[in-house]
C-alpha cells in the first residue's frame, strides 16, 4: 500500500436528502433568524463507521477493514457576528456558549466531560496548527441519525464534521489528514480516550460501496470494494450502553503496551505488538502475566487474520471473509474480554442462519453493536428470527438496520 498525496478536506459536496433539510429547519425553528447572525447557515454531513476486521489493532499498529455507513451526524454552522460560539444538539436542551476570542487565549483548556468537549477538542485542535480569527464565532448545531455510544463511532462522526465545518468556516484549505489530526488530539488530549487513528480515517476517507484497508503502522490505505448487489451490512444494536467503557478500553491500551514492552527485546525488529511473530510470543507466553497473554494472543492472531481476510475479500471470496469475522468475535469473546452475553447471542444465532455469512462485534466493545454481513434480499426474514431469538434469551427487541454506502464526509449542498 501507498501513503497517498493529501486530500483536500473541502473537496466533496454532497447531495441534499430530506433528512439533512429537516435539520437545516430545525435549526432555524430553534435558533431563529438571530440578529447575531452575519452570515447564511451551511450543512455539513459525516458518516458513521463499522468495524469489519482488525478489532482492537489500530494501537497495536495492525491492518483494519472498517466501512463508513449512510448514517451519521449532521451539523449546522452560522457564522455570528459577536465574536461568540454557541454549541447545541438536536437531541436536548443543553447548549453551551463561550466567547471565541477567550478560549483559543486561555493557556490549557479543560474538557467539561459534556458531549461538546468533541467539538471543542476539534476547534483546539486545529488552531495547533492553523490561526484562527478569534473575531470569528458561530453558532453549531448538531444532529443525525447514528445511534450514539452504541459503536459505530459517533466521536469520530462529530469531529470529523466539526472539522470540516470550521475548515470552511474559517477558509483554512486543510487535508483530511489534518482533520483526523485534530480528531485524534480532540479524543486522546482533550477528551482522555487513548483510541487508535481506525475511526477517523473511516470517517474521513470513506467511500461508497467500499471498505477501507488501512494499515495502522504507516497510515497507508486503499479502498476493497464489497458487491452491494449481493451482500449488504446489517447491524444489531443491544441498546447496552456501558459507562465504565472509557476505563476499560484504557486499560486493553495499557495491556497491550505491557505485552509489547516485555516482547520487544526478543523481537527487535517489532515496532508495534502487531509485529511480534506468534513463535516469540508464544516462547514467552508463560511469563506474562495471564490477562496481558491474553491481550496479546488476540492481537497478533487478528493479525494474520486480518491479512488473510483482506486477501479473501480481494478475491472476492466474501464466505472466507466472513468466516474470518466469526473468529475475530470469538477471540474478542475469549482473549480479548470485551464481549458481553448480548452481543455472544446475536453472533452465535447468525452462525446459525443460512442469509449470513459473517458476524462481530463492531467497535470497543462492552456492549452495542453487532455488525454482520449478509446476502441481500434476505434481511427481513433474518431480521425477524433474530428478534424472536433475541427475545426469548433477554426479553428485549434488538434494534436492527441495514446500511447502504456513506455518501462520504462533506457539505451538504441546500
Ligand atoms: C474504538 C476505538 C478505535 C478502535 C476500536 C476497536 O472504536 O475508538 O480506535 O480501537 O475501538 O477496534
Amino acid at each position: 500500500m501507498e501513503v497517498q498525496s493529501p486530500r483536500r478536506l473541502n473537496a466533496a459536496t454532497i447531495p441534499s436528502e430530506p433528512r439533512f433539510a429537516s435539520h437545516l429547519a430545525e435549526f432555524i425553528a430553534r435558533f431563529g433568524d438571530s440578529s447575531s447572525a452575519a452570515g447564511t447557515p451551511r450543512l455539513f454531513f459525516a458518516p458513521g463507521r463499522v468495524n469489519l476486521m482488525g478489532a482492537h489493532l489500530d494501537y497495536n499498529g495492525g491492518p483494519v477493514m472498517p466501512m463508513a455507513i449512510d448514517r451519521g451526524t449532521f451539523l449546522v454552522l452560522r457564522p455570528r457576528r459577536d465574536g461568540l460560539v454557541t454549541i447545541a444538539t438536536s437531541m436536548d436542551d443543553e447548549q453551551t456558549t463561550f466567547s471565541l476570542s477567550v478560549l483559543l487565549a486561555t493557556k490549557a483548556p479543560k474538557a467539561e466531560e459534556r458531549w461538546w468537549d468533541y467539538s471543542v477538542g476539534v476547534l483546539l485542535g486545529l488552531a495547533r496548527c492553523a490561526e484562527l480569527d478569534p473575531g470569528r464565532g458561530f453558532d453549531l448545531y448538531y444532529g443525525g441519525d447514528l445511534p450514539v455510544g452504541a459503536g459505530l463511532s459517533s466521536s469520530a462522526s462529530v469531529s470529523l464534521v466539526t472539522a470540516v465545518a470550521l475548515n470552511a468556516h474559517f477558509g483554512l484549505d486543510m487535508s483530511v489528514d489534518q482533520a483526523i489530526d485534530a480528531a485524534l488530539f480532540a479524543e486522546r488530549e482533550f477528551v482522555g480516550v487513548m483510541c487508535g487513528i481506525m475511526d477517523p480515517f473511516a470517517v474521513g476517507f470513506a467511500s461508497p460501496g467500499h471498505l477501507l484497508l488501512l494499515n495502522c503502522k504507516d497510515r497507508s490505505w486503499q479502498h476493497v470494494g464489497l458487491d452491494g448487489e449481493k451482500y449488504m451490512v446489517g447491524i444489531i444494536d443491544t441498546l447496552v450502553r456501558r459507562k465504565l467503557a472509557k476505563g476499560e478500553f484504557n486499560l486493553r491500551v495499557e495491556q497491550c503496551a505491557a505485552a509489547y514492552q516485555a516482547l520487544a527485546p526478543f523481537a527487535p525488529d517489532a515496532e508495534h505488538l502487531s509485529e511480534v511473530p506468534l513463535a516469540v510470543f508464544e516462547a514467552h507466553e508463560r511469563d506474562l502475566d495471564p490477562a496481558v497473554a491474553k491481550r496479546a494472543r488476540h492481537v497478533l492472531e487478528e493479525t494474520s487474520r486480518t491479512f488473510e481476510a483482506r486477501d479473501a475479500l480481494q478475491l472476492g471470496d466474501v464466505a472466507a471473509f466472513g468466516c474470518a469475522m466469526f473468529d475475530a468475535h470469538d477471540s474478542l469473546r475469549d482473549h480479548f474480554e470485551v464481549s458481553i452475553d448480548e452481543l455472544n447471542t446475536i453472533v452465535e444465532f447468525a452462525k446459525s442462519h443460512d442469509a449470513v455469512l459473517g458476524g462481530r462485534l463492531t467497535g470497543a466493545g462492552f456492549g452495542g453493536c453487532v455488525a454482520v454481513i449478509l446476502k441481500a434480499g434476505q434481511q427481513d426474514a433474518f431480521a425477524a428470527a433474530m428478534c424472536t431469538a433475541y427475545e426469548q434469551a433477554h426479553g428485549q427487541t434488538p434494534k436492527i438496520a441495514f446500511y447502504k454506502g456513506s455518501p462520504g464526509l462533506g457539505e451538504v449542498v441546500v
